[in-house]
């Protein structure tokens, strides 16, 4: 279901690179197994896939249903790892027109990842035409961009469907306690979902914080589960380092770092697979930036962005490795029509798939970036459906756990994302932070 090849990318390594990996890879499989590693408060992730329940499915699958029966539009109020995954996935998994097109399911909005007046302005004039509805996501409930948005919107929606409509399509996942979005979803008897505390933000996807917008959009999670079970097992420390794919690829990875390789570009060639490269940069670089070190984690879209980034990579500062993400076969079938006058001269390409093409284009790419000095690393999924979305998620997420740990960092916290803002609440004068105002105002 998911094929992991690395021969683009070893041959910039030496001889035995993969094996050195073999002994600390397996070490770190067993911290993460035995929760013996730093940050082993957040291993929920690790076998939360084979813990899901068709029950506990059932129930985000009720509670999507209240929501596309009622509603036109459903916002999903959230940041970080609390959007990102659903976002990915619905990308991924939707029509690439399809908010052209009238659908019995409710358009998903995604709203509070940003501060823009505009942006919300322009949110509210849209929702004003729409009967919607409120996913508010967030594990600390105190989350400013999201708590601003949801603010606007809940009153909004109890203006617009009345109190009683609004309990209804309003609907919570956050911590099982604390938080101003627990607090406000208890007082106003939302139905809400519970973030576990043993998962991170951005190993949450697999949480009703990607599941209940997910199914919301109409799409099957039990596949989407079934997938990252079944990588779960595949991935799991029972499966020889040479077999276990995120082992291969946190090992080639780590490989790369220690030869000077500073920056991995994850590449698509499907424009659906955009939100993989923002989840991914979350994903490995909110895990792995950290105490000096990490490999910066970028993306590109392809063929498109090689007529913007080809040139950097093709010819910039060898300090580069590209992962690519290809899917086998794509859903639609599509050929190059025949042309009777070829002014354009794409006559030899008639008959021919347009997917036949763009591999071409993938693997001519694949060949000037290796010749170019770039190590490639190439990951191919059968289709885009729930289920290789699934593995794919698994996938990623393991191999995350076990780099962070070969680069000795904790790749389960996020100290860093707290600086901007103190900074911020300093500077618009939050009760609390007056040290930090006086402080800050000297720095102006
Ligand atoms: O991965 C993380 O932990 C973060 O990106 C969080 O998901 C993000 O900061 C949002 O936090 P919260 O869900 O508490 O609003």
């Amino acid at each position: 279901m998911l094929t992991l090849d690395l021969s683009k990318a070893t041959r910039f390594l030496g001889a035995d690179a993969m094996k050195k990996f073999e002994a600390p890879v397996a070490e770190a499989q067993k911290a993460l197994e035995e929760c013996t590693c730093e940050g082993n408060d957040f291993l929920g992730w690790m076998h939360l896939p084979s813990g899901i329940t068709p029950e506990f499915i059932a129930e985000i699958n009720a509670t999507a249903k209240t929501l596309q029966q009622e509603c036109d539009a459903v916002v999903v109020a959230g940041i970080g790892g609390s959007y990102l995954g659903a976002r990915m996935v619905i990308d991924a998994l939707s029509n690439s027109f399809g908010w052209l097109q009238a659908s019995k399911y409710p358009r998903i909005l995604f709203a509070g990842n940003n501060i823009g007046e505009d942006y919300l302005s322009e949110l509210i004039a849209y929702l004003k035409t729409v009967r919607f509805g409120i996913i508010n996501i967030s594990k600390s409930g105190t989350t400013t961009e999201t708590a601003i948005t949801f603010r606007l919107l809940k009153t909004m929606c109890e203006q617009q469907r009345g109190k009683d409509v609004a309990k209804k399509v309003i609907v919570a996942v956050t911590d099982a306690k604390k938080g101003a979005a627990r607090t406000t979803a208890d007082k106003e008897g939302y139905k809400s979902f519970v973030i576990p505390d043993n998962v991170g933000g951005r190993f949450s996807v697999l949480t009703p914080v990607g599941l209940l917008p997910i199914a919301v959009a109409g799409f099957d999670i039990t596949a989407l589960v079934k997938g990252a079970q079944d990588m779960e097992r595949i991935c799991g420390i029972d499966t020889p380092y040479s077999e276990n794919p995120a082992a291969q690829y946190a090992a080639c990875r780590n490989a790369l770092y220690a030869a000077g390789k500073k920056i991995e570009i994850l590449a698509n060639y499907q424009p659906k697979l955009h939100n993989l490269g923002e989840w991914w940069k979350q994903l490995y670089g909110e895990s792995e930036g950290k105490d000096g070190k990490g490999i910066f984690p970028a993306s590109v879209d392809l063929t498109t962005d090689l007529h913007s980034m080809g040139q950097w990579i093709q010819d910039g500062e060898r300090t580069i490795f590209e992962t690519v993400v290809s899917v086998a076969e794509p859903n639609c079938k599509l050929e190059v029509p025949f042309d009777a006058e070829n002014l354009d001269g794409l006559n030899f390409l008639a008959g021919k798939r347009i997917d036949q093409v763009n591999k071409m284009a993938e693997l001519g790419t694949q060949l000037a970036h290796v010749d170019g000095g770039v190590p490639n690393l190439k990951l191919t999924i059968d289709k885009l459906d729930e289920y290789h979305i699934g593995a794919l998620i698994y996938f990623f997420e393991k191999g995350c756990g076990i780099s962070g740990l070969l680069l000795k960092v904790n790749p389960f916290n996020q100290p860093g994302v707290e600086a901007y803002k103190k900074n911020m609440f300093a500077l618009l004068g939050k009760p609390g932070y007056e040290k930090e105002t006086e402080a800050i105002k000297a720095r102006l």
